[in-house]
């Protein structure tokens, strides 16, 4: 098998069988105190064992448990992972290794970067999602009252070990929905990678490393040019208005059932919709997308009625300027076209023709 490291600012990011081994010489290197280990009770029981078996350098290092579900993205379970730590005698020379999706990254990341003003943590993210998008990067954080990511910080870990086996652990659902991001990304920047998913078997294990690769390189170049978000990293938002409301929407009303990439790809084919009048995509192309899209992905059943909050809950969203709703759209296939401002009546008919053309359908 290969194994690929990318360098990125100072994250180092390996990808491949042997991240194991590269692992082990980064805990022989540093000689942390205490080594802390977050998981899940899915992570706990199929990826942990592989790792404490392959990894000898983690004898004696302390578990965390949280259970799983963004419903548990919270400031409170990380006031609970803090006080364990603090329990524990965690300290500056300590090192927290997040093994899981993207709510153990996303969460365990920012109790890291907080804790005694910040420790030491890497990502061994174990969903398709987690290894393609939320473990690199350096956004940590959690909900506010289902509003997603509303508190956090950037932080980076100080590696990530990407190994596409793991994925063979999980349910096919949540992975076939992780590959709503790799679509993201090949609809902002690559329509060579748009046609080679288009062509691929999600679930045959052949193409994963390839993919998560090729995903990994558009992620951290944009990344690596706007770090903070200022601009440019906005384009990996594409979906995420929509997507992000619908997760809220969801959560709020207690229905768990929603995966983000599931989120995400129902927010692709509105801002797909979107794309044509506001940013001169052509329809021809927007069907295409959307057909695709449409093919994999599950329908998201929400109502009309739904519509009004939806639109409140995107007045939440991280770009949006002076009240505006703001939106990252698409030109063409590898052509963003960020901060888009849309009415709320614009984004009303685009909901309402979802709901026609592929709830109601
Ligand atoms: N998940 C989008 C980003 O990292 O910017």
């Amino acid at each position: 098998m290969q194994q690929q490291t990318v360098s990125v600012a100072s994250v180092n990011l390996f990808i491949g069988s042997t991240v194991n081994e590269n692992f082990s010489a980064f805990l022989r290197e540093h000689h942390f105190h205490k080594i802390f280990i977050l998981v899940d009770e899915h992570t706990l029981r199929h990826c942990l064992p592989r790792l404490m078996d392959t990894v000898a350098e983690l004898e004696g290092a302390e578990l965390i448990e949280l259970e799983s579900g963004e419903i548990n993205k919270t400031i409170a379970v990380c006031t609970q992972v803090w006080r364990v730590l603090s329990e524990l005698g965690a300290d500056r020379n300590s090192l927290f290794v997040n093994l899981g999706g993207g709510v153990i990254t996303d969460l365990g990341g920012f109790v890291a970067a907080t804790f005694k003003r910040g420790i030491a943590f890497v990502n061994i993210p174990t969903t398709l999602l987690a290894q393609i998008d939320a473990s690199s990067g350096g956004k940590t954080g959690v909900d506010l009252d289902g509003l997603k990511n509303e508190i956090g910080v950037f932080a980076e870990p100080r590696a990530v070990y990407i190994d596409p086996t793991f994925l063979h652990t999980l349910p096919k659902r949540e992975l076939i929905a992780g590959f709503a991001e790799a679509f993201k990304h090949a609809l902002i920047a690559d329509v060579d990678y748009w046609q080679l998913l288009c062509r691929t078997e999600m679930a045959n294990a052949e193409y994963w490393e390839e993919i998560i690769r090729r995903s990994v390189e558009i992620k951290q170049t944009i990344v690596k040019a706007d770090p903070y978000e200022k601009n440019l990293r906005r384009t990996l938002n594409f979906g995420h208005t929509v997507g992000h409301a619908l997760e809220t929407y969801f959560l709020e009303r207690g229905e768990s059932t929603l995966l983000h990439g599931e989120a995400v790809a129902a927010g692709m084919i509105c801002e797909l919709l979107l794309s044509v009048d506001e940013a001169g995509l052509d329809s021809k192309s927007a069907d295409e997308y959307c057909t695709q899209l449409v093919k994999r992905f599950p329908h998201i059943a929400f109502d009309q009625m739904a519509n009004e909050r939806l639109i409140e809950l995107m007045r939440h969203d991280k770009k949006n300027v002076e009240g505006e709703i703001r939106f990252t759209l698409l030109a063409a296939c590898g052509k963003p076209v960020l901060n888009k401002a849309c009415s709320p009546d614009r984004i009303l008919q685009i909901l309402t023709a979802y709901h026609v053309k592929y709830v109601l359908s």
